[in-house]
């Protein structure tokens, strides 16, 4: 047994699922193969508890914009560490990066700062039913663990059953059933909160644009969920990029290049709502993170860190193609440059996810910390990204062969 499986199985007495993010427990299926902990980063690599090195396209689940222990976003943490975390009254900083915020985001007239992305998107739809004077929301989407975004999330998960009277479930994309249920509940909808691309083939924004103007007809508010696009598709999110002006937007995982900290933002006249009533948490205003958002910021502004992230993607999704060429599996690279994956055609309609994930795992062997979309940080350069390409090929061929022998008993599988 190595170190890791050990520790694993005391941490799973311990702490359930042995992980305080579901989405990092080690995949079962993955047993001795997918690393169990991480003890250390830099750049775009990961070592685990063996030693063992990974460049990572998972990046911490998308927080890490720039890389890991980027030392210009590290020494700003470090000098306001100097000064102190948490203080008595608001740190000026706090303005500095209402400021940077502003200037990046489309619609962020006024800006206020969270801990977790689902701080952000809850404090929105607050903000969308005291504006509106409606309860009722319409969702698309993962937005975090509370009672609010979960209703539907499984039996007995401790939500009370009431919630669901107020939240309606939109599938990602489909105009019809938005239309449909926009017309339904209409003036009892304070908002619709959704993510604005969920990560798949169609990188149109046609949806998110569709759902704007469907709002507007019904006035209702537009609430995106930027918390995964934010700062990473483009400096001012799929609000930039998509060209879409949301009501409210909530921002967190790429801000700060991993320190916690999200910002929910909006046009000034929804803001001020929050003159009206309590949304408020001691820890919001932690300097250091405020800080490390600051560095971030500025750095991506002044290196043109998204033109880089849109090259080595690009790199990336020209070597797919060329490995698939090369196997002579049916694979097309997809998705945006910034979070590319391969889109496989096979026999039957399982077949994509069967070898994505048989993929995934003969990454995990080469070296390759994966995901089933490939994220880009500053910090990957072109020679990591053909160093990664060259495994992937390996692995790649590997997890063709194994499709064909484990395809009766592969059960894809992802937290
Ligand atoms: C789109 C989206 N919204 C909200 C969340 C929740 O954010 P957090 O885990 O920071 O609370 C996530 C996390 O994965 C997310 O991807």
């Amino acid at each position: 047994m190595r170190p890791s499986d050990e520790r694993f199985e005391e941490a799973l007495r311990l702490i359930p699922w042995g992980t305080q993010t579901n989405a990092k427990r080690p995949y079962p299926a993955f047993d001795g193969i997918m690393p169990k902990f991480i003890v250390r980063g830099k750049g775009c690599r990961l070592w685990d508890m063996e030693g063992k090195e990974y460049i990572d396209f998972r990046l911490a689940l998308g927080p890490v914009t720039l890389g890991y222990c980027y030392d210009e976003v590290d020494d700003a943490v470090r000098a306001q560490l100097a000064h102190g975390v948490l203080f008595s009254m608001a740190s000026p900083i706090e303005l500095d990066l209402a400021r940077l915020v502003h200037e990046m985001v489309p619609n962020a007239e006024m800006i206020r700062f969270m801990k977790t992305g689902e701080d952000a998107n809850l404090s929105n739809i607050r903000v969308a039913r005291a504006y509106t004077g409606r309860e009722m929301i319409l969702m698309t989407g993962y937005h975090g663990y509370p009672d609010w975004f979960a209703t539907e999330d499984s039996p007995n998960n401790g939500v009370p059953s009431f919630m669901k009277d107020y939240v309606k479930i939109l599938p990602w994309g489909d105009c019809e059933a938005a239309e449909r249920l926009v017309r339904q509940y209409g003036e009892r909808l304070a908002c619709v909160i959704t993510i604005p691309y969920d990560f798949n083939a169609d990188t149109s924004g046609n949806y998110v644009r569709y759902l704007r103007k469907l709002t507007r007809e019904y006035g209702i508010l537009l609430v995106l969920d930027e918390v995964l696009t934010g700062f990473r598709l483009a400096p001012g999110g799929a609000q930039e990029l998509f060209g879409v002006d949301a009501d409210l937007a909530g921002y967190a995982k790429a801000i700060a290049n991993g320190f916690p900290l999200s910002a929910y933002v909006g046009h000034r006249k929804y803001m001020e709502t929050l003159y009206r009533f309590k949304m408020t948490t001691t820890y919001a205003g932690e300097a250091l993170s405020i800080a490390a958002a600051i560095a971030t910021l500025k750095i991506m502004k002044r290196d043109n860190v998204h033109a880089h992230l849109r090259n080595m993607g690009t790199r990336l999704m020209e070597g797919f193609a060329a490995i698939v060429r090369d196997i002579g599996v049916d694979g097309t690279p997809a998705g945006l440059p910034v979070a590319p994956y391969v889109l496989f055609a096979g026999p039957d309609p399982g077949y994509h996810e069967r070898l994505e994930f048989l993929w995934q795992r003969e990454l995990y062997r080469e070296g390759i910390f994966g995901n089933p979309r490939w994220f880009i940080s500053y910090s990957h350069k072109a020679a990591d990204i053909d160093e990664a390409l060259e495994k992937a090929h390996r692995a790649l061929r590997r997890a063709v062969d194994a499709e064909v022998r484990e395809r009766s008993t592969v059960q894809p599988f992802w937290w």
